[in-house]
């Protein structure tokens, strides 16, 4: 009996502005990272592109035009699927668009059919960041319902025209994360005092659980067979009290509730108890349409999908922080931490696989984990990156334990399996690849791709169907 099932779903995981680059290519439209210089994660953004100013993710590491190339390289690791998103402003150039434009539909035929031929599942988030910016400026964001009809014209064409190919579908890539980055989460600049605050991002995720159904729905009707999931960060689900002082553990679980209403929601098909509670506390109602809760009732997810990086600990009246990874209180004593602070924690994984199952009891795709560090190009080329594969084997090892525990995972994407550009920074240098890209923070580079050691402990892992890590 092996740990991990047959037909398990091995690959890595992109978004494609974080990859792809080419952002006025065959009339793209911009969208809400192209505005971005330090990572559309800090919500720091301008107005408008400045001319001569450097945007990392306009080239990107330009995924666009070497997407034959870079699927090859995943393909000899033994990918059988392969995550990435579709940029809405590719079909939809400033999202409101009647028909979508054919030359971004066709990028995104032959990039299916690419993987296809390649045996690797393609497995898609309809929007991870990627919001078009004319919908940020003209409607303030998700807290405008307008957003979902244009969603669903947008989900509606991608059903049609990839359904036959594509199975595997999350609606919004990490929506929880709209407390920590609403400006890349829900495409809204936060205004006003904390009330104010807080209704903003429980009025965008309430829009955006409305869109999730009517993707649903359209998915029901369009591909009857399509799997179709949410997608959260649940690194800060993955919260430790501080201490037993109850005040610590108590806050953990509320700190906990503010990434799982989003499943509750989706996944049950209903707002949980505690949500009128926070709402009163805040002072404000949602403003619903008369059929979103019927809508939300009659059409939740299937599965969830998740990333998870690290852990977070909480203690009581200490400030939280947030950036990509989510958020966190204050550092965790027993645990090591990245260059970029990130504290890593293998057995948080089983954790949240555990409470996944018990809490929704529903199949769950870890879509997302990975270590962002810096890499040193020996002088033969060689790149040494032992500390990667440690994180590697020891996170599918946890979720091996996971499955043991009676876990149900459908598979295992590694973030960013070619270095590409951080969400969070705007860096190249926060590199998660085992396949290293030459290109640098300023950008300057020849843009080829090498091998990193890494990328021979993935293959041998795939190839055993992770029994290796049990054993080796
Ligand atoms: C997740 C996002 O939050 O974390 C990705 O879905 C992101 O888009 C990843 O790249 C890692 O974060 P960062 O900031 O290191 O790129």
């Amino acid at each position: 009996m092996t740990v991990f099932p047959k037909g398990f779903l091995w690959g890595g995981a992109i978004a494609a502005n974080q990859a792809e680059g080419a952002w006025q290519a065959d009339g793209k439209g911009p969208s809400l990272v192209d505005v971005t210089e330090h990572g559309i994660g800090k919500s720091e953004h301008d107005d408008a592109v400045l001319p001569g100013k450097y945007y990392p993710n306009h080239e990107a590491i330009d995924f666009y035009h070497k997407y034959h190339e870079d699927l090859q390289a995943m393909s000899e690791m033994g990918f059988n699927c392969f995550r990435t998103s579709i940029a809405w402003s590719r079909l939809y150039p400033t999202g409101e668009e009647t028909t979508p434009n054919e030359a971004g539909l066709r990028y995104y035929d032959d990039l299916f059919a690419t993987m296809k031929k390649l045996g690797m599942e393609p497995v898609v988030t309809i929007s991870h960041y990627e919001t078009p910016l004319a919908l940020h400026d003209k409607y303030g964001g998700w807290t405008d319902r307008h957003l979902i009809d244009l969603y669903e014209r947008f989900c509606r064409t991608i059903f049609t025209r990839y359904g036959d190919v594509v199975h595997y579908w999350m609606t919004f890539n990490e929506m929880n994360n709209t407390h920590t980055i609403p400006y890349a989460a829900a495409a809204i600049d936060l205004t006003g005092d904390t009330d104010h605050r807080t209704q903003q991002i429980y009025q965008a995720e309430h829009n955006m659980y409305v869109a999730n159904a009517k993707a649903v729905k359209s998915a029901r009707e369009l591909m009857p067979d399509a799997h179709m999931g949410i997608m959260l960060s649940l690194s800060q689900a993955a919260v430790y009290p501080a201490t037993c002082a109850p005040e610590d553990v108590f806050g953990a679980m509320q700190m906990q509730r503010r990434t799982f209403i989003s499943a509750d929601v989706q996944l049950r098909g209903a707002y949980p108890a505690y949500a009128k509670r926070i709402f009163a506390e805040h002072h404000f109602e949602l403003e619903m349409g008369p059929d979103d809760l019927q809508l939300i009732h009659d059409y939740p997810s299937e599965f969830l999908g998740f990333s998870y990086y690290r852990s977070s600990t909480y203690a009581a009246g200490t400030p939280l922080y947030g950036d990509t990874g989510g958020a966190v209180g204050k550092p965790n004593p027993y645990l090591k931490a990245t260059d970029w602070g990130w504290q890593i924690d293998p057995l948080g994984l089983r954790w949240m696989c555990n409470l996944v199952q018990d809490r929704y009891n529903c199949p769950m795709f870890i879509v997302e984990n990975g270590l962002g560090m810096k890499d040193t190009v020996s002088a033969d080329g060689s790149i040494h990156d032992p500390a990667r594969s440690d994180y590697l084997k020891a996170h599918v090892q946890a979720i091996g334990e996971a499955i043991k525990d009676g876990c149900n995972v459908m598979g295992y994407t590694w973030w960013g399996p070619i270095d590409i550009v951080s969400a969070g920074t705007g860096q190249m240098s926060k590199r998660y690849g085992f396949v290293y890209v030459d290109k640098d923070d300023e950008g300057h580079g020849t843009l080829a791709r090498s091998k990193k050691d890494s990328f021979k402990t993935y293959r041998q892992i795939i190839a055993t169907n992770g029994e290796n890590v049990f054993t080796d």
